[in-house]
């Protein structure tokens, strides 16, 4: 893992105590996880992939088992998510990176050909603006974004619940991923009878003529 230096921010701190029961809890509620790695493997066969906010890696195997070949990275800001991804990606061609996606992770011309957000840019308050268009600094032309992530919830309570969990839930992503991107899916779905929706967005970077 290539460590850097990170500020104790309030998210790395939440993360300090939930990164123990991450894994055995996300499943009841972080949905659409599987759906958006097929759907992006449908459209994109790519030579390097990364997750940004990849945790603990949970999407690492499926995006291993997605695209065989390909090189993985994956960057975040908690390193105690991190160590957990780290075990799950031992003998792997992947890259760790710990540190915060506020700008493009690229090194010289070699960029990604699927960056993947999972759960992760509903989290980035601020600078979820940035992260879009870092990950569009860091795509190839031709090269696509997914993401998938909370939408939205009708109930004013869940919503401040959520905030809590620093998670943002405002329906504020999708139009801005619709700019940046030409879209090639773009849907909501419903979670618990209602009580929120999340949504599936990929899209592709076009060439700027
Ligand atoms: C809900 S978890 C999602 C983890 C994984 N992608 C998944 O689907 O299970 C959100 C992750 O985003 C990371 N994160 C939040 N803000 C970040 C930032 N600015 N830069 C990098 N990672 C960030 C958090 O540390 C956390 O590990």
């Amino acid at each position: 893992m290539n460590a850097a230096a990170a500020p104790n921010t309030a998210l790395e701190r939440y993360y300090q105590f939930h990164s123990r029961i991450y894994d055995s809890t996300r499943w009841s509620f972080l949905f659409g996880r599987e759906e958006v790695l097929r759907r992006a493997a449908r459209v994109v066969s790519p030579r390097r992939v990364l997750e940004v906010g990849c945790g603990t890696g949970r999407n690492l195997p499926g995006l291993r088992k997605c695209f065989p070949s390909a090189h993985l990275t994956g960057v975040d800001l908690s390193e105690q998510m991190l160590a957990i991804a780290a075990k799950k990606v031992r003998n792997d061609k992947t890259t760790l990176l710990h540190r915060s996606y506020s700008a493009p992770v690229h090194t010289g011309q070699t960029r990604f050909d699927l960056v993947l957000f999972s759960y992760a840019l509903s989290m980035f308050n601020p600078g979820w603006e940035q992260a879009i268009d870092a990950a569009w600094e860091d795509l190839e032309d031709g090269g696509c974004i997914a993401v998938v992530d909370f939408s939205h919830s009708h109930f004013a309570w869940f919503r401040r619940w959520m905030g809590v969990n620093h998670v943002r839930m405002e329906k504020h992503l999708w139009p801005r991923l619709r700019r940046k991107f030409a879209p090639l899916l773009d849907e909501r779905f419903t979670a618990y009878a209602g009580l929120w929706s999340y949504g599936i967005f990929i899209g592709r970077k076009q060439p700027v003529i």
